[in-house]
């Protein structure tokens, strides 16, 4: 195949660039640092042809295997605010900030409004993909647009909230868009009339214990951190891609079916008459928590994370999926669906 200007790499390692730390390889594997790398792939004629996979910082992933197409790892950066009005800073970051220094960033600079998101691993570029959430809080709250490129067509667009069809945990992105949009930057619209979000159990709880009654978007975030420090893994020691698995919505039926067996069943009403459950209660009351199985393991402090206890692979991670899939099922009668996306099966 002939080359086009942007650096490409045959045959390509993903093992330390997922969080996981999964042995994968690419067939093919390209870092986008500029817009004029990335201009030069899309002149390129192969790229069409190729099967791709667009990479941020590979925190919500699981490499099933080898990867028998391109990789696009985003790198672009810069942040900066670029418009504002009565009532929101608007803030742009390129898609391969890391996530976590942007939120630090934004509330140095006085923008409240993502510190619920404090610590969340990953890019900005990826959190729009998942519609990143956590204690009360999700992404597409302070979302105001993204640009893409459509590697089909090599067009730059502009979405908006309602064309990425944030869903919990979901976008257009990891359905019908996958490997053909190539998020470059994301635009947050940051409230200029703030008011903390401390409904969440935990965080209220976190900041009662030193007498915090009107917190700062910066007492929010250390509360987050400190919950987050103490209860999930951190990637650079332990491998693992967060929550592993959506909290599964059941039927009010289903539910009252199921709560007259356990009374205690974490439960949370959804608008539309659906019932979310926890999915860590399920798995633990199944006596996952804890336990290994072969290099892999459900973390001892959050049933929802699996965890790479060393040399895991990705077919490991899999079969202990299935395997928790199943006592869920027999147990609950409820079916669990992974969260992070599944790359090589
Ligand atoms: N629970 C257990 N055992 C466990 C874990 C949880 O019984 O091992 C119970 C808790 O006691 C609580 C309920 O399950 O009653 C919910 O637990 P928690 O509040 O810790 O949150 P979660 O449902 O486990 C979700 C998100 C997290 C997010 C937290 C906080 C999903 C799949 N996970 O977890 O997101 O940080 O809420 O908002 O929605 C992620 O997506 O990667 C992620 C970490």
């Amino acid at each position: 195949m002939s080359q086009p200007t942007p650096l490409l790499t045959r045959d390509a390692s993903l093992q330390a660039l997922n969080t996981f730390g999964l042995p994968a390889r690419a067939a093919w594997f390209t870092a986008i640092e500029t817009p004029a790398q990335l201009a030069a792939l899309i002149a390129w004629p192969e790229l069409k042809r190729l099967q791709r996979f667009v990479l941020g910082g590979g925190s919500n992933l699981v490499l099933a295997g080898d990867f028998d197409g391109l990789v696009l790892h985003v790198r672009l950066t810069g942040r900066a605010l670029i418009a504002e009005d009565a009532d929101a800073w608007f803030v742009r970051a390129g898609a391969g900030e890391n996530w976590h220094d942007f939120v630090s960033w934004t509330l140095e600079c006085g923008w409240p409004g993502l510190e619920n998101l404090a610590l969340i691993p990953g890019t900005v570029g990826a959190a729009p993909v998942q519609n990143i959430g956590a204690y009360g809080l999700e992404m597409a709250e302070r979302f105001h647009t993204l640009e893409a490129v459509d590697l089909e067509t090599g067009e730059t667009v502009v979405l908006d909230r309602a064309a990425c069809q944030f869903g919990y945990r979901d976008s257009v992105f990891k359905r019908e868009a996958a490997g053909r949009s190539l998020i470059t930057a994301v635009t947050f619209q940051l409230p200029k009339h703030w008011r903390p979000i401390t409904g969440y159990a935990d965080v209220a709880r976190e900041l009662e214990a030193p007498g915090i009654i009107q917190p700062t978007a910066r007492e929010v975030a250390d509360a987050v951190i400190a919950l987050r420090l103490r209860k999930l893994p951190d990637p650079a020691h332990i491998g693992n891609a967060g929550s592993f698995f959506k909290n599964p919505r059941i039927d009010a039926q289903a539910f009252q079916n199921l709560v007259a067996r356990y009374p205690d069943l974490p439960h949370y009403p959804q608008p539309d008459g659906t019932v979310k459950l926890a999915a860590g209660w399920l798995i633990e009351r199944c006596g996952w928590k804890g336990k290994t199985l072969g290099p892999v393991g459900v973390y001892e402090r959050q049933a929802l994370v699996l965890v790479n206890r060393g040399g895991a692979r990705g077919e490991d991670v899999l079969r202990l999926a299935r395997a928790i899939q199943a006592s869920v099922r027999a147990t609950f009668g409820v079916e669990l669906e992974p969260e992070p996306v599944i790359l090589g099966a």
